[in-house]
């Protein structure tokens, strides 16, 4: 097959197949282009196949990746603004605002929409009782997923236009993830659930929700690294949790079922489960004695998934992942504010100094993601290890319901349906379970 562009039109040829199929060329804000293949399968039938969607892509406004972006550090834009801009100067509230209009908000309208937040941070009973119920083996993660499913019995989608509706739900579901996400935590533990208050701020509510004394009044440094650590994690443009809130919204199915599905995809120990991991993998080091380099020579040597440093490498980064550089930085800053320091932060400082001095790492550029550092924060700050994911979850709400709200708008979104290239067997004759061999 042989592909040639011509001006705003790719022309491709295929060996043994006569004419030549031509797709409309993009240009992408960067100037990076892309091939729209919309044709290729209903008028050529021709399948473009690939696993794990990595040469696929749809169109988005919302966060922009460069993976090499300087060289050595990577890019990470949402709408337009650089993450440690974000970071530095707004607050998730604010940064959810920018996802999901598209533009930071004025003094007014953030004022309105944290009132509508605060408004719609009150305790549901029903939930509660359900929290309480959930049977204490599970992970904190499946009860968060729960517990936002089951919002949908209790508070309605309201509103006059699709919009409307959809503004009021995602306002409802920001305000209740601090809440159900303190409750995964407080069932698991036996403990009763604590009640919100939408008038302590949006960040201060959770840590109040989640503090083991009780104490409501939180401190300013843990609120600071709270709000950086929701925002950093805010949205990730197309990855496989916000692709499965996009496939299931893309059935007309609820908001609140596409969030919660949401969850389930961020579980996994490749996706936002790896915070966790990478803990137990820094635990291994420091309390069973294994060298760092034992670790980074079996990542490198074991073609197993099990054996990958995690917190390491990304589908898109080919560089630095700039989340893990603020994460580093906010762990030195959190350990120099208390006066202490932290075997699990200087286990992590040199396995990312081997691993980044080996050339299978190097070669592969397999650099330290978000997850690397954001367990070491999270475990600093006294959050129990399986709670780190509802963590993730409670900042990347924010993006979920970003792209939901943009497929709504997008008079081109189409029920997510990808077809195959059918590999198996055809035609058999059945044979009778008697004729069968063992
Ligand atoms: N340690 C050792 N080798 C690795 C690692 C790692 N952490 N990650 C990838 N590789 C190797 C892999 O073995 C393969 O080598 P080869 O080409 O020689 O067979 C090569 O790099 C490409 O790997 P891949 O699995 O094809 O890459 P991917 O883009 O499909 O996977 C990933 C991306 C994040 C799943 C993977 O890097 C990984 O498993 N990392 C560890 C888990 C982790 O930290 N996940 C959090 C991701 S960031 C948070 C989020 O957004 O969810």
């Amino acid at each position: 097959m042989t592909i040639t562009e011509v001006g705003r039109t790719a022309r491709i040829e295929i060996d043994g197949r006569e004419g030549t199929i031509k797709l409309p060329v993009e240009s992408a804000s960067d100037g990076s282009i892309g091939l729209d293949v919309a044709t290729l399968f209903p008028k050529n039938g021709i399948l473009a196949v690939e696993p794990g969607f990595n040469s696929v892509g749809i169109r988005s406004r919302i966060t922009y990746i460069n993976p090499i972006g300087d060289g050595k550090e990577a890019t990470l834009q949402y709408r337009g603004y650089p993450i440690a801009e974000l970071a530095e100067r707004s607050e998730p509230i604010e940064t959810a605002y920018l996802l999901l209009f598209g533009e930071l908000p004025t003094s007014t309208q953030l004022a309105d929409f944290k009132t509508a937040i605060s408004d719609e941070t009150v305790a549901h009973p029903e939930i509660a009782v359900l929290a309480r119920h959930l049977p204490s083996n599970w992970h904190p993660m499946g009860r968060l997923g729960c517990l936002v499913s089951s919002l949908a019995s209790l508070l309605p989608v309201t509103g006059d236009t699709a919009i409307e509706q959809f503004d009021r739900t995602a306002i409802r579901i920001l305000a209740q993830m601090p809440i159900l996400s303190a409750w995964t935590h407080a069932s698991k533990a036996g403990l009763s659930m604590p009640e919100p208050s939408g008038s302590r701020g949006y960040v201060e509510n959770y840590l109040a929700m989640i503090a083991e004394d009780g104490d409501t009044v939180v401190d300013p440094l843990r609120v600071r690294i709270m709000n950086a650590i929701l925002l950093l994690h805010a949205d990730h443009e197309q990855n496989a949790s916000t692709t499965t809130v996009r496939g299931i919204r893309s059935t007309a199915a609820g908001l609140y079922s596409a969030i919660s599905g949401g969850i389930d995809a961020l579980s996994g120990p490749l996706h936002g489960g790896a915070n966790e991991r990478v803990i137990a993998m820094l635990r291994q080091i420091v309390e069973d004695g294994t060298s760092p380099q034992d670790f980074v020579s079996r990542a490198e040597s074991s073609k197993l998934k099990e054996d990958r440093l995690m917190g390491f490498g990304h589908r898109i980064y080919k560089a630095y992942d700039p989340r893990a550089t603020i994460m580093r930085e906010l762990c030195r800053d959190f350990f120099a504010a208390n006066g202490t320091t932290d075997p699990l932060l200087q286990t992590a400082l040199e396995l990312e100094r081997l691993a980044l001095s080996t050339p299978y790492f190097v070669d592969h550029k397999l650099y330290p993601n978000v997850d690397f550092y954001s367990g070491i924060l999270m475990k600093a700050m006294g959050i129990p290890t399986d709670e780190f994911t509802v963590i993730f979850a409670l900042g990347r709400t924010a993006g979920w319901l970003a792209h939901a709200r943009e497929m709504q708008l997008d008079p081109d979104t189409k029920i997510v349906r990808p077809r195959q290239m059918y590999l198996g067997e055809l035609n058999r004759e059945f044979v009778p379970i008697e004729e069968r061999s063992e």
